[in-house]
């Protein structure tokens, strides 16, 4: 039986040599497959004689186990080399100390506004938005501060460029969050609850101010708001904000335009040994303006001022911002040092929030 014997050499030996599954398919195929050899051969035993059979058929037979035999170890043998070398590759040493991943910390102005707006979320403050590119309308005119009136001036305010011809609307860089009462007014008419922290820009710099900065501007509308309750609010966002049980603040008679009366309002403090206390001594810091909604600035937000009265402030986020966290130098939030952001930045952890300063 030479040919079964040279059958069976071959591919014993080309199964052995199969360097992949792929190759190993090959190789059954031509040996096992519908016309393989060996298949082909087993066809042919029954064109033979019965002698012949008895003698070729146990033959072909033991061939055929013996190489299908072959193949599955092969396949085996494959699947094992291919798992071992994927493990090598994939191999992870879980005892490595883990790689060091720079953190960013959120800047002091971000937190303030975080933690501002969740004390006035508590007393029911939605928060309203405005473009920082603003009409002078919105800027000035709405807010009952006339064309020639001397605090466009005093506002240092940035004008944008307008070509010669174009008639659009002049247009600045909004000095005051004070436009977004007009827009939220116009949106949502009265009564109303909303503050609006934002950038704001002036010509100005010193150690104290910055061309760029933030306010936040409160806006109260209903039947019968009053000052007190705008004396109520601040004061409560003050123990709120500042962690302390007590504060007093001093309201002075002042002008704006867009409040009659109104009011600047400073908070007491002292700085004994070069460190800020907030709530205690002689001292007293100005942070915020406000008063009563002026009846002008109510009609050009579409609400009529013989049934809705209310109040405004505005206060400027990075002066408290100073205070609270005693960062002595304005310019210095706006100059991205990384040393100084490390120091002041808080982790993304410090959640703000209201219970925080309340020990009621
Ligand atoms: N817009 C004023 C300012 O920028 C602050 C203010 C807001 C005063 C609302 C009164 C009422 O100085």
């Amino acid at each position: 039986m030479d040919a079964i014997a040279t059958l069976r050499g071959k591919y014993l030996e080309q199964i052995g040599a199969a360097p992949d599954a792929d190759a190993l398919e090959t190789v059954r195929l031509a040996a096992l497959g519908k016309k393989g050899e060996i298949s082909l051969k087993m066809r042919e035993l029954g064109q033979m004689s019965a002698e012949e059979r008895l003698i070729a058929g146990p033959a072909l037979n033991a061939l055929k186990t013996e190489v299908d035999a072959a193949l599955k170890a092969r396949k085996a043998a494959l699947e094992d080399a291919a798992l071992d070398a994927r493990l090598k590759s994939e191999w992870l040493d879980v005892t490595l100390p883990g790689r060091p991943r720079p953190m960013g910390t959120i800047h002091p102005i971000s937190q303030v506004m975080d933690e501002l707006t969740a004390i006035f979320a508590d007393m029911g403050f939605a928060v309203a938005e405005g473009p920082q590119i603003e009409s002078d309308w919105y800027n000035f005119d709405a807010l009952n501060i006339a064309p020639e009136h001397p605090s466009r001036q005093e506002m240092d305010t940035f004008y944008l460029h307008r070509a010669a011809g174009d008639n659009r609307p002049p247009h600045v860089l909004r000095t005051h969050t004070s436009p977004v009462q007009i827009r939220a007014m116009q949106a949502q008419g009265a009564p109303i609850r909303v503050i609006a922290p934002g950038r704001v820009y002036r010509m100005d710099m010193d150690q104290t101010h910055t061309p760029m900065f933030h306010q936040v501007e409160g806006l109260a509308i209903d039947r019968d708001i009053s000052m007190a309750q705008l004396k109520w609010t601040l004061e409560e966002f003050c123990r709120a904000f500042f962690e302390v049980d007590e504060v007093e603040l001093r309201f002075r008679a002042s002008h704006f335009p867009f409040t009659e009366p109104s009011a600047e309002v400073d908070i007491r403090c002292s700085w004994e040994g070069g460190q800020l206390k907030i709530g205690e001594g002689k001292d007293w810091l100005e942070i915020l303006g406000s008063g009563m909604v002026h009846p002008h600035v109510l009609r050009a937000g579409g609400i009529n001022p013989d049934e809705w009265q209310g109040f405004a402030f505005g206060m400027g986020i990075d002066r408290i911002a100073m205070l609270k966290y005693g960062i002595p130098d304005l310019r210095a939030f706006f100059e991205s040092d990384l040393r100084w952001l490390r120091h002041y930045g808080f982790t993304s952890l410090d959640q703000p929030s209201l219970a925080a300063g309340l020990s009621r």
